[in-house]
């Protein structure tokens, strides 16, 4: 089962209106139709609309960062559905970032609710998992990530995951500049497409895993040179157009 390499850059709460447009144009001359890999970008929502103007005609994809755990339109103060995702030009969705778990409190049952609400609209979800420097620490790598694991596949089915994209991100590794070891990234991913594989072989062969932790240039072709690495969520090196391509290039 070939898999084709995803690049996702998740800008985060970063760039402004005119950082974002000088940042797409540079992309766009680096990236070429036909090339081995996906690009995808995923700016905070406000500028969803704009960036999908700015890649029209281009292979670069939109997503979001984030979606709201409803399925459909209501009183949702603050909230955006996938449907509206999918309005402004949206084909994937990051459910489940560390950041969202740890400072907006989202749980397992949450994460797979946004799962299923993606999926209902049309959405590819990319859904986050990670242990932090204390679980590693503590060996509890492995049940920490077949918790998460099984959270999704309890809650939206195994089926869910012919549909998706996993992203293993350490969370000691995001935006600390230190990366784990591509040994270290392949063990994780291995064990994750394990877990999925007792469930069902099918879909654990097709399943695209994304390393996600301070990838950049200098790391990019080590951790994608591994068997189980399907491409990368990438954070602080997304906003530099040369280094963004640099890895889109490693996988491409
Ligand atoms: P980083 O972020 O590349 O800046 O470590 C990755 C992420 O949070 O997705």
């Amino acid at each position: 089962m070939t898999r084709k390499p995803l690049i996702a850059g998740n800008w985060k709460m970063h760039g402004s209106l005119a950082d974002s447009r000088k940042l797409v144009e540079a992309l766009r001359g680096g990236v070429t139709a036909g090339a081995r890999a996906t690009m995808l970008l995923c700016p905070p929502y406000v500028y969803l609309s704009a960036v999908h103007e700015w890649v029209r005609g281009s292979p670069i994809v939109l997503g979001a960062q984030d979606i709201a755990d409803k399925p459909a339109t209501g009183a949702y103060t603050g909230e955006v559905s996938g449907q509206m995702l999918s309005d402004v030009g949206c084909s994937y969705v990051i459910v489940g970032h560390s950041e969202r778990r740890a400072l907006y409190g989202e749980t397992d049952a949450v994460v797979a609710t946004k799962l299923k609400a993606a999926q209902a609209a049309g959405l590819t979800p990319i859904a986050c998992v990670g242990e932090t420097l204390e679980q590693r620490e503590a060996g509890e790598t492995r049940s920490v990530i077949s918790g998460q694991v099984a959270a999704i596949v309890d809650a939206a089915g195994v089926q869910a995951l012919a549909k998706a994209v996993i992203a293993y991100e350490p969370v000691w590794a995001i935006g600390t500049g230190r990366t784990a070891t591509p040994e270290q990234a392949q063990e994780v991913h291995a064990f994750i497409r394990g877990l999925v594989a007792a469930r069902d072989a099918t879909i654990a062969a097709g399943l695209s895993i994304l390393y996600g932790g301070s990838v950049k240039g200098a790391n990019a072709r080590s951790l994608f040179a591994m068997a189980d690495v399907d491409g990368g969520l990438v954070g602080g090196a997304s906003l530099v157009a040369a280094e963004f391509l640099d890895i889109f290039r490693a996988a491409a």
